[in-house]
């Protein structure tokens, strides 16, 4: 086919000046009033050490952009800590010199000294750094983790947590359930609004979203498990994803964000560990880990008679019942289709009633958690008083 061209029309690339309706002019960005949040990293592992390098890349960018100074003003390990380390001539020394012995007391104090804005990011898997967020939260220190272990844990501690927050500080945790996808956020929005929950169902595990992906017979599940495992997608001892209990703490936070007072002793959560398993040492499972392939090639001979798929998922009811299990849900179902290490959750409320609100993506990660905290300080920061 000939295609002719009218030599009299414009090139469509060619640049004519803009005649912009009056309401299309360049509105002038409004300037950034400034506003400045003490920032303290304790754990400055895999999570925390990817958002002290997302802080870091974008300091300038928010200053200049928002008017907000992020300070980071230490970063705490178990054994040390380091106060003042975004200090560029301190920061220019030998790190061995300027490290102190750890004391959490001591580094939340000086990220709030003065009573300036602070805010302590907990990036440990810590029972003793988790059980310090109600004396900060009461004196006016926010706190952003993606720790499970407060939002999960004793549901006492959980209420003292929340009515620390009445000085005025903030407690945000999005990425205790999914790293960064917005899960807590989103039912947030859909509660905020009037709108009435159904149920909640998810693949909230990475490591059993890629494992079943991968069950097809052709190796022994076991096999797998080890691979998995050295893809660093497990736990370091895989019977932590295996025993369920990871899904069921993320289905407690989820609970109680709905208004729950659930704890975890209430989640049914069927284990796919047999009882054999979960008792040997860490250092004998491996040896042991064959004895799942049995009822695995179970598990995947019955779902593939009933022609469907199997799925770890967790579910949370409307009456606040939760549950944990393995799942031989239809081919069509939309958990079916979900890609490796996928997490996928699926809400049903009065408006979602019968097209269901899905949040689906990469759900661990050490740089898309780390985004998911950084946005939640920024959250935080949008909070903050612009001085007078
Ligand atoms: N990795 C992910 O994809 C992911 C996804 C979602 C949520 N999370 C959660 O994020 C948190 C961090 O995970 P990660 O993978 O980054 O772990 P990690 O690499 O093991 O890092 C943990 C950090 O916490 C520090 N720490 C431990 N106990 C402490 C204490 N008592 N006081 C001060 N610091 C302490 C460790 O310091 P030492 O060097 O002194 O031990 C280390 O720097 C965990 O709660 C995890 O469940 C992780």
């Amino acid at each position: 086919m000939e295609v002719t061209v009218n030599a009299s029309a414009p090139p469509l690339t060619e640049h004519r000046p803009a005649q912009l309706p009056e309401c299309f002019h360049a509105v002038p960005a409004p300037v950034p009033l400034p506003r400045t949040l003490a920032v303290g990293v304790i754990g400055p592992g895999r999570v925390g050490g990817a958002l002290l390098a997302q802080i870091r890349t974008a300091q300038a960018r928010l200053r200049r952009n928002q008017g907000l100074t992020l300070h980071l003003r230490g970063v705490a390990t178990r054994q040390r800590m380091w106060l003042d380390c975004d200090d560029p001539e301190l920061e220019a020394r030998d790190g061995a010199q300027t490290w102190r012995p750890a004391d959490l007391e001591r580094f939340a104090e000086h990220v709030h000294e003065n009573g300036r804005a602070a805010l302590l990011v907990d990036c440990s898997a810590s029972e003793e750094v988790a059980s310090r967020y109600p004396s900060w939260l009461a004196a006016g220190i926010h706190v952003v983790t993606p720790n499970k272990l407060a939002g999960s844990g004793p549901l006492d501690r959980w209420r003292t947590i929340r009515a620390a927050c009445a000085s005025g500080a903030r407690f945000r945790y999005e990425t205790t359930v999914c790293a960064g996808l917005p899960v807590i956020q989103t039912l947030h929005d859909l509660l905020d609004t009037g709108d009435e929950l159904i149920g909640i169902d998810g693949m909230f595990s990475g490591t059993l979203a890629w494992l079943c992906n991968r069950h097809d017979g052709q190796q022994p599940f076991s096999a797998l498990l080890r691979e998995a495992h050295a893809l660093g997608y497990t736990e370091p001892d895989p019977r932590h994803d295996l025993s369920g209990i990871d899904v069921a703490r993320k289905l407690v936070i989820l609970a109680r964000e709905a208004g729950r007072a659930l704890s975890l002793g209430d989640v049914e959560v069927e284990s796919l560990l047999p009882s054999a398993l979960a008792t040997v040492s860490s250092e004998d499972f491996p040896r042991r880990a064959q004895e799942l392939d049995e009822p695995m090639t179970a598990w995947l001979a019955r779902a593939r008679a009933a022609n469907g798929v199997l799925r770890h998922v967790g579910s949370l009811d409307r009456h606040g019942r939760a549950c944990v299990r393995l799942a031989i849900l239809p081919s069509n179902h939309p958990f079916a289709h979900t890609r490796s290490t996928d997490n996928v959750v699926q809400f049903r409320t009065q408006r979602y009633r019968d097209n269901p609100l899905l949040v689906q993506g990469p759900g661990a990660g050490p740089e898309v958690t780390a985004a998911g905290v950084f946005a939640d300080v920024l959250r935080i920061a949008e909070t903050l008083a612009v001085p007078s």
